[in-house]
């Protein structure tokens, strides 16, 4: 009789339903993999976090007049010297790697606009801070210096004259407190 109760007791057990295990097994169900960020068809672009647009991000204050703009040629001259900066800075052995898997196709556009912007050449920059665009690449004061010798190169391949070229470094200097962060 005792057998009988427990091998009947026993019979019960396996019948009911073990929750850990139970558990794991849905725990264990193969992951959908996150989907794969969709470049905008019309931008071309990735989409980033919902942020404040204003012109105070691109960091500086823009030049009176119209003769930086007239030192860069306008706004064709400016968007040759960023492509010319982004092209020998991304083919830049020293700092390439920095680039790889950012969106350059984005970082092309907010830099024209920044450039434009404080050259006075009739922009309004829509990118982010540069506290926020730099906190996470971990940039150290050797990377600056040569994005500076690859903005150098392209505004010299635009034969931009030298006072123009240093007036326009010079605004760009202070934002090294932003952009260096190691
Ligand atoms: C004064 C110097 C610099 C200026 C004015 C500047 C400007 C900018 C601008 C306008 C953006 C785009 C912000 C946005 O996406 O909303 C950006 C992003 C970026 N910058 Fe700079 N930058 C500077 C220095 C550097 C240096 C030295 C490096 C590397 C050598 C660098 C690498 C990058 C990268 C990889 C991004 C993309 C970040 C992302 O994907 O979120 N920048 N920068």
């Amino acid at each position: 009789m005792i057998s009988l109760i427990l091998a009947l007791a026993f019979a019960g057990m396996q019948d009911m339903p073990d929750t850990d295990s139970a558990q794991a097994v849905s725990e264990a169900a193969p992951e959908q993999p996150a989907p794969e960020p969709q470049r905008d068809p019309v931008t071309g672009e990735l989409p980033v976090d919902p942020y404040e647009m204003s012109d105070a991000h691109a960091g500086a204050t823009p030049f009176a007049g119209t003769g930086m703009r007239d030192a860069f040629h306008g706004q064709d001259g400016i968007r040759r010297v960023v492509n010319t900066m982004v092209d020998r800075a991304t083919n830049d052995p020293r700092i390439s790697e920095i680039f790889v898997s950012h969106d350059l196709v984005r970082l092309r556009r907010t830099l024209f606009e920044q450039f434009c912007y404080i050259l006075n050449a009739g922009c309004t920059y829509t990118g982010r801070d540069m506290a926020s665009s730099h906190r996470d690449i971990g940039l150290q004061i050797d990377d600056l210096n040569i994005l500076v010798e690859n903005l150098q190169a392209a505004m010299a391949q635009e034969k931009i004259s030298f006072s123009a070229q240093n007036r326009f470094l010079s605004k760009l200097a202070p934002m090294k407190r932003d952009v260096v962060t190691r």
